[in-house]
């Protein structure tokens, strides 16, 4: 054997891969531990979803190979959801990729656009796998930092200073994980002018649309951004389906073609009964949205009492799965982390493993039932 490919050193393990194994094993040895790291919906998908994946399991034909594009009714209700809930009109047949999450999207992106050397434009804070995949595609990661007052404005005059010639790629996620930062209408526009005037490909990922956030907000509604933008999305956290695997990329037909160029030669389609449970989700109401986030928002006013019993500082108008806090000046994020977790058997997430601006922080996540954050309360004397 003669070792590795060298792109393996420029990656670790995803955190919560290594992390969640030694929670799982203090909970196997006993111990009472309360998850609110990891922002995986712990409650069930609509009774519609799950009757449509029974019903089609029992087809014979339902277990062959699927399309690598998904069923056409898959795409035409993602289609039916952009024009519902984003104002967006896309073309089902070219426009609209289904894919097995959209953490894997992201790596099809990056091997359909990046050559060795390629610079890629991404948060800081930001969701890891941004920069591991460009890591992975030997493309080299810069970093910018956003503004939090401002709604999570990137700093675009500070990226203007630098030589742009390079950078293929930007990597853009509103509403925004984990600050909750949501964006805006006007934050969008002037990325996807800053995206022409540089001939960059823009991409938002957008899993947290319609997670505490009264907007709902697509790149693709931005005028232009067909031109430079494509979009990712997801029915994990929706939908409450993150163990399903379903999402979507969509944007201007040739670079989805390009990406399903890189896809269709990794995976062989997604089982069908998923599928249909997916186009089950993609067609529910309002009324689904309205309760989650009902649950949602009384389990993050618990969550705030708990973290202002640590003496932790976070933003009542952010959005999404979490609630992101500043540590009090002086106290280290990593120190709490761990007397949460070794002291408290309660699991949350340190600020910096989403970047350097993200190390006088931690995440909490809003994916456990009110009487488990009541009971987290009740640790912390
Ligand atoms: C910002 C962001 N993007 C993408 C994903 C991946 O979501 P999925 O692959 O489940 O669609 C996550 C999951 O936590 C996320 O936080």
């Amino acid at each position: 054997m003669k070792g590795f490919a060298t792109r393996i050193n420029t990656v670790e393990e995803y955190y919560f891969s290594a992390k969640l194994r030694e929670v799982n094993q203090m909970i196997a040895d006993g111990k009472p531990v309360i998850n609110l790291g990891i922002g995986s919906p712990d409650r069930a998908p609509d009774r519609t979803v799950i009757d449509a994946l029974k019903s089609t399991v029992e087809h014979p034909q339902a277990h062959g190979y699927q399309s690598y594009q998904g069923i056409p009714e898959l795409r035409i209700a993602m289609a039916g959801f952009y024009s519902r809930e984003y104002g967006v009109i896309l073309n089902p047949g070219k426009e609209i990729l289904p894919l097995l999450g959209s953490k894997e999207g992201i790596m099809h992106i990056s091997m359909a656009f990046l050559n060795p050397g390629d610079q890629v434009l991404i948060p800081n804070p930001g969701y890891p796998t941004y920069s591991s995949v460009t890591n992975l595609a030997q493309a080299e990661p810069i970093y910018y930092d956003l503004d939090l007052l401002r709604k999570g404005k990137p700093n675009l005059e500070a990226l203007e200073q630098l030589d742009l010639s390079r950078v293929k790629l930007m990597w853009i996620n509103y509403p925004h994980m984990p600050t909750g930062a949501p964006g805006s209408r006007e934050i969008l526009t002037e990325l996807v002018a800053f995206a022409q005037k540089h001939q960059i490909v823009l991409i938002n990922d957008n899993p947290y649309s319609h997670i505490l956030n009264p907007e709902p907000l697509s790149i693709l509604a931005i005028p232009g951004a067909n031109e430079v933008a494509l979009e990712l999305n997801s029915l994990s956290k929706t939908f409450n389906m993150p163990g399903w695997r379903v999402g979507m990329l969509c944007g201007r037909a040739d670079w989805v073609e390009a990406v399903l160029k890189v896809k269709s030669n990794m995976d062989s389609g997604m089982f069908l009964g998923l599928q249909k449970g997916a186009i089950a989700a993609l067609n529910l109401g309002k009324n689904w949205f309205s309760d989650q986030n009902e649950i949602y928002d009384n389990r993050r006013k618990l969550i705030w009492k708990l973290a202002e019993k640590l003496e932790l500082s976070y933003d009542p108008k952010a959005t999404g799965l979490f609630v992101w806090c500043k540590m009090p000046e002086g106290k280290s994020a990593e120190e709490l982390v761990d007397w949460m977790l070794y002291e408290k058997n309660i699991f949350i997430t340190p600020g910096k493993i989403f970047g350097s601006q993200g190390e006088n922080y931690v995440r909490f996540s809003l994916c456990m039932p009110e009487f488990k954050i009541l009971e987290a309360i009740n640790r912390i004397k």
